[in-house]
């Protein structure tokens, strides 16, 4: 029996360091249960067939009971000397129950046997977060409907454009986190489609039944391309890159968190546990969670970059480069499910216990994030409306509000506070303008009325956060 199960047309051994360079048995030994599934799968249809005889099939049967017993057990010994997982399980496999273990892997080749395995990894990695992201969404729904009234300068530039409900700017990722769910879903379905039965590149000379296969391990159908299925790596790419698009999503998050938590911004306050101190200055309280979640990011991008680079260069079918995708894929699904985690609960409430109030970990200065939309002239836009809405053409109507603004910041007010003469005045350059405003434009003047008044599909109006709420809430079940 040769040392390895290849090495019986080579004349000498390699190297150490050539074995530990090719060997990849160190990260895709957490692929065992898909190997292993796969393998049932392959031995059952093989038996099927009549390719192997139903004694193979027990005795194979049997020895994989007790490989998954000592793997669970921590008792399996891996071994560099036999490459990957696949080798390794094989060979344990033959030790433990002899031909029948040789005969397992009778027209399958490995190139078949880890594009399943991966695929199967995946789309277990898949189901996860899709579950996350729903339990992200939500925590962000009862935080969002506990705010669907609490006015929030909305910001473009970083500069405060209009008042939106604190409830709405959360909105906004549940509505970006579904669309990542939709991406996730959909990549699963071309994550789900069998390659065993490829073999090497050509298919297989046994009169093999792929279909079967397939149902069994739950896939929805196979691969039509044999050079393809062994090959191509695109459905780990799109889980990059929907992970990568998720990532984005929940970095932008952070950014707003870390942000609002500045003292100088002070519009949130974190719950302690997701923050950290400093060892040498004793009054600091960083964002650490979030500024982690930024920056793990940028892993992730570079997980895609990478995958996307092994894959460019590669002519038909398999080759060894292939191997290089597991610890970028790995790295990715753990990264994106400990975020997902760690922000579910971040976004996440309990249930006080002295005073029996829901306490969120996301706390709201309400009073500092009115206090900001003060400042802005954030109902300029509303002023300009109003003026349209009494006959002004918009443009007189922008030109007469910028009048107003400046007029206000030289007095260092806002617009609210100027009296009705007074916002006349300023706007009095501007033919028509003055005589439109009435009494009734402190109405419109007012955050809640700015808020209010843009009810419609869409808008930041407290009714429709909460419709909004209401529609996501039905669409998670
Ligand atoms: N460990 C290899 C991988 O991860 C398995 C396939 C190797 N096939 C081969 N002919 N060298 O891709």
């Amino acid at each position: 029996q040769p040392a390895k199960a290849w090495s019986g047309r080579f004349s000498e051994p390699v190297s150490d360091l050539v074995k530990r360079y090719t060997a990849s048995v160190f990260f895709d030994q957490r692929m065992a249960e898909q190997d292993i599934r796969g393998s049932l799968a392959h031995a059952r249809m093989l038996a099927r067939q009549g390719i192997i005889g139903t004694q193979d099939l027990a005795d194979i049967e049997r020895g994989m009971a007790q490989i998954r017993d000592e793997i669970a057990r921590g008792e399996f010994t891996w071994s560099l000397d036999d490459e990957d997982v696949h080798l390794n399980i094989e060979k344990r496999l033959t030790a433990l129950v002899g031909d029948a273990g040789k005969r397992l892997h009778t027209g399958r080749s490995r190139n078949d046997q880890v594009a399943t395995d991966i695929r199967l990894w995946l789309r277990d990695a898949i189901d996860q977060i899709l579950v996350l992201i729903g339990d992200f969404q939500r925590n962000v729904l009862e935080l969002a409907e506990a705010h669907a009234d609490t006015p929030l300068p909305g910001f473009t530039h970083l500069q405060v454009a209009q008042p939106v409900t604190f409830g709405h700017h959360l909105m906004a990722y549940c509505e970006m986190t579904r669309r990542d769910a939709e991406r996730f879903a959909d990549c699963r379905r071309r994550v789900n489609r069998l390659p065993l039965g490829s073999a090497a590149l050509a298919g297989t000379s046994y009169p093999i039944d792929r279909e079967s296969v397939a149902r069994e391990l739950g896939f929805d159908e196979v691969c039509y391309n044999s050079l393809d299925a062994v090959s191509d790596r695109d459905f780990a790419i799109e889980f990059c890159a929907a992970s990568a698009l998720l990532m984005t999503h929940l970095s932008r998050l952070s950014e707003e968190l870390i942000l609002w938590m500045s003292p100088r911004v002070g519009f949130i306050d974190l719950a302690d546990r997701f923050c950290t101190g400093s060892s040498i200055m004793p009054q600091k309280k960083n964002p650490d969670v979030p500024e982690l979640v930024r920056g793990k990011t940028g892993r992730v991008n570079g997980s895609l970059i990478a995958l996307l680079t092994l894959m460019k260069g590669q002519p038909l079918a398999y080759n060894k480069d292939n191997q290089e995708d597991k610890e970028p894929l790995f790295d990715t699904a753990d990264t994106v499910i400990d975020t997902l985690r760690i922000y579910a609960d971040m976004m996440g409430s309990r249930i006080d216990e002295k005073t029996g109030e829901r306490v969120f970990n996301v706390r709201v200065k309400a009073a500092a994030m009115l206090g900001a939309l003060s400042q802005g002239y954030a109902t300029a836009t509303d002023l300009a409306d109003y003026l349209v809405k009494k006959g002004l053409p918009f443009r007189d109507a922008h030109e007469a509000v910028a009048l107003a603004v400046r007029a206000a910041e030289a007095r260092a007010c806002d617009l609210p506070d100027f009296t009705l003469d007074e916002l006349r005045a300023a706007m009095a350059e501007v033919n028509g303008a003055a005589e439109r405003v009435g009494e009734d434009v402190f109405a419109v003047l007012t955050v809640a009325g700015s808020l209010a008044s843009r009810n419609h599909v869409g808008g930041t109006a407290p009714q429709q956060v909460r419709a909004a709420i209401a529609r996501m809430r039905s669409s998670l079940g």
